[in-house]
């Protein structure tokens, strides 16, 4: 069985093979601002510059140009990466702002999971990708017209995912902070791993935790982070 490093080495350490199992779907829940879309983009950074291994960013929440702005405040060059091959980012957030008379018809298509999935593995292939984001899965929720529809839209996902054989973070707004104790959303079964990142915004303290994890032994419970110049870092 193969591992992949997370991105994040004082993380990868909470993993009894130094990361995630290769291939596994690994859903990403967390609040706004809880830094969701940064350790995304980390493992797809550490990993092209690192590992030498290419990934894709499907974006469905912010344009690649804001994605770009932000993560450069961490010294990531992600022009650079796909200048060499190494990173592919699909965007599938502007049509709506560019065609907003066409809103309804270009979301439908971006949304559609086998349209989606489809440009991924392209992209994929062309640059041998090893690890795939989704960021993020809320806007399919969002307008799915009803729960089956979004239970559909995750089952083909998952499947499809699986098929690929691409590590995957598929990165979702949590509805809940109590995920694992009371409520379970249906996402945190049709996957292979669930990590909860919170924040909690009366002591600013940021947690990270593994909820689940197919495939490896891992650690439990709920582990402090920082966001810093270089991204995100264990503090204990
Ligand atoms: N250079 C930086 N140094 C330290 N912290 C930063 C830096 N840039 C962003 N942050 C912190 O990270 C947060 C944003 O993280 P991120 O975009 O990953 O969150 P998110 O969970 O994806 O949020 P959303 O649900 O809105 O998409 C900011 O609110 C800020 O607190
Ligand atoms: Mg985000």
């Amino acid at each position: 069985m193969e591992f992949v490093k997370t991105g994040i080495s004082s993380f990868d350490r909470l993993f009894a093979h130094g990361g995630y199992p290769a291939g596994n779907t690994i859903l990403i829940l967390g609040g706004p601002g809880s830094g969701k879309s940064i350790y995304g983009v980390q493992f797809l950074y550490r990993g092209a510059v690192d590992e030498n291994e290419p990934g894709v960013l499907v974006t469905l929440h912010e344009t690649p140009q804001n994605i770009k702005r932000n993560m450069r405040s961490f010294g990531w060059d992600m022009e650079k990466l796909e200048a060499e091959n190494k990173l592919v980012i699909i965007d599938a957030a502007s049509g709506r702002i560019e065609e907003r008379g066409m809103e309804s018809d270009v979301m439908a298509r971006a949304l559609d999971v086998k349209n989606m999935l489809a440009a991924a593995q392209d992209a994929a292939d062309e640059i041998g990708a090893k690890r795939l984001v989704i960021d993020s899965l809320s806007v399919m929720g969002i307008l799915s017209k009803n729960d089956f529809e979004l239970r559909t839209k995750l089952l083909q996902l998952s499947g499809r995912l699986s098929a690929m054989g691409i590590t995957s973070l598929v990165i979702s707004e949590a509805r809940t902070m109590d995920i694992g104790t009371n409520e379970f959303p249906v996402e945190t079964f049709m996957v292979d791993g669930v990590i909860i990142m919170r924040l909690n915004t009366e002591t600013q303290e940021r947690k990270i935790n593994i909820r689940k994890m197919r495939g490896t032994k891992h650690a439990m419970g709920s582990f402090k982070f920082e966001i810093s110049d270089t991204g995100i870092d264990l503090t204990n």
